[in-house]
């Protein structure tokens, strides 16, 4: 765990426009100062992230909103309050003090507070608002421990603050809750139901490949360097050897029958938030153990799983397209 003089050294690495790399409760983040066009640009290099891909801004805590942002409307507000800190982003009106290159040119800016306390006391300490995505290149695994933000980036990144495994493991749920009826921009650690105790019935838009909306909504993206695929549907998967080829399976709950390379199970007792907590942790294990495929099975349909196989199909998608 960071300590005091750790963090406090970060967040002067901050405010003088370098990288650090923080726990948040969803995945490790990639912050520089969100003040600083030439901070923010760091970040694309180091992810080597396209420009057309927007920022999360990330505040220390919700009273912060106001004054960076002024009024916002009384949705926006009301759900900042109910779930900050928390993993849910929301979309208000760039504020001039944030440069266009952070929301890449968008008009909106996505922000958020997140749940873990050395992420707020960083940004705090900082005394700036934080942009920061998760903390892996452009569309590979994202990061859940400090060591794969090291791994993924090592060199690029001025300081790693490791503040253990993160609790949730997957990124926060984006809205866009101006309009009338809120918009989920990509789902994630806040599941939809618990948003829409809150709002009534909200509008899932996936995000389409090469749309600016939400591009970590890219078609393929989150994806291992081992080319992963669903089983086919109805399909049990019953046995990992294929002539020649080494294989890993990636369970929800129960251990696959048959012979494989490498098994991760996300869940024995069939725990959605664990299996969250765990994915791309299991993910970035079955990576590492020279196999030549991973089967991955979906989770159940509900909560935060509609999150979990969302980053699954889009992992999927990018051996599918682009390899
Ligand atoms: O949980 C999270 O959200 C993590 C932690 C570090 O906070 N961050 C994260 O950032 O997942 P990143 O960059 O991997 O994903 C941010 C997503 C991108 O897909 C980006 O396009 C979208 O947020 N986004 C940012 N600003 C936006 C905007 N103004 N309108 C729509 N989407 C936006
Ligand atoms: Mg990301």
């Amino acid at each position: 765990m960071p300590a005091d003089g750790d963090l406090a050294e970060a967040a002067s690495v901050l405010r003088t426009g370098g990288l650090v790399a923080f726990p948040t409760e969803t995945v490790y983040g990639l912050g520089a100062n969100a003040s600083d066009a030439r901070a923010a640009a760091r970040i694309f290099e180091a992810k080597a992230r396209p420009s057309f891909d927007p920022l999360i801004t990330h505040l220390a805590d919700v009273a912060d909103l106001e004054p960076l942002v002024g009024a916002v409307p009384p949705a926006v507000a009301a759900l900042a309050a109910r779930f900050w800190p928390g993993p849910l982003t929301l979309l208000v009106d760039r504020p001039a003090v944030i440069p266009p290159i952070v929301t890449s040119g968008l008009a909106t800016m996505a922000v958020r507070v997140p749940d873990n306390a050395y992420a707020r006391r960083l940004i705090a300490a900082a005394g700036v608002p934080v942009a920061a995505p998760s903390a892996n290149r452009f569309g590979q695994l994202s990061p859940t421990r400090a060591e794969h933000v090291v791994r993924g980036l090592g060199g690029a990144v001025d300081v790693v603050l490791d503040g253990g495994p993160t609790r949730c493991g997957i990124e926060s749920t984006i809205v866009d809750a101006r309009g009338e009826r809120p918009v989920v921009l990509r789902l994630g650690a806040l599941p939809v139901e618990e948003l829409e105790k809150v709002t009534g019935p909200v509008t899932i838009r996936p995000g389409s490949s090469g749309q600016p909306v939400a591009p970590g909504a890219l078609a393929a993206h989150y994806a291992p360097r081992t080319p992963l695929r669903l089983p086919a549907a109805g399909v049990a998967a019953t046995s990992g050897s294929v002539p020649g080829m080494l294989r890993g399976y990636l369970a929800f709950r129960d251990r696959p029958a048959g012979d494989w390379t490498a098994v991760e199970v996300l869940s024995v007792s069939g725990d959605l938030t664990e299996a969250a907590a765990r994915l791309f942790e299991a993910l970035h294990r079955l990576d590492a153990a020279g196999v030549d495929e991973i089967v991955a099975e979906p989770v159940p349909e509900t909560g935060v799983g509609r999150a979990v196989n969302d980053r699954l199909r889009r992992a999927a998608a990018t051996w599918h397209s682009a390899n």
